[in-house]
């Protein structure tokens, strides 16, 4: 069961105990619990962590500890599409500084941001592996690439109206 309830509910507590079931007990679990905690809900939610802090007996603040050290954890909710331009040497070589201006003016957000409307987030990321092909963005798990700034424009553009 995933809960979206947002309190401190028997909900909350139940989800707690199922994901360090599935998962583990011990510290060494703490990268896992958490990443099953983003998977289900995009985001790592305080009152989520914290229950499962108390439920695999880990210190909720070295749960935190890891959660801020690594950037693949998030603390907020994330929009339906994440949106992340490569920002590796390649792609900064062949204009990924421009896709990115591009991105955030379309969304009328900076990196980081989330649209209003929760269809859109955007970051900047290391590099995504297909260097040969840069610029380079991933949307969701779909990669663009050897983008242009038409090209860019014309994918968000399917996004927003729910064609890609
Ligand atoms: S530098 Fe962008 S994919 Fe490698």
């Amino acid at each position: 069961m995933t809960c979206n309830c947002g309190s401190d509910c028997a909900c909350r507590a139940n989800e707690a105990r199922e994901i360090v079931v599935k998962i583990g007990r011990e510290g060494e679990y703490a990268i896992p619990l958490l990443q099953e905690i983003q998977r289900r809900h995009s985001y790592l939610p305080k009152e989520l962590v914290e229950a499962v802090a108390a439920e695999a007996d880990i210190p909720v603040s070295a749960l935190y500890g890891v959660a801020t050290f690594y950037s693949q954890f998030r603390f907020k909710p994330q929009g339906k599409h994440l949106i992340r331009v490569c920002r590796g040497t390649a792609c900064h070589v062949a204009g990924s500084d421009i896709i990115s201006a591009l991105i955030a003016q379309e969304l009328g957000i900076e990196e980081g941001g989330t649209t209003p409307d929760m269809l859109f987030s955007f970051e900047k990321v290391a590099c995504l592996g297909c260097c040969a092909l840069a610029p380079v963005v991933m949307i969701g798990e779909k990669i663009y690439a050897k983008l242009t700034s038409s090209k860019i424009k014309a994918v968000i553009k399917d996004y927003k109206n729910g064609k890609a």
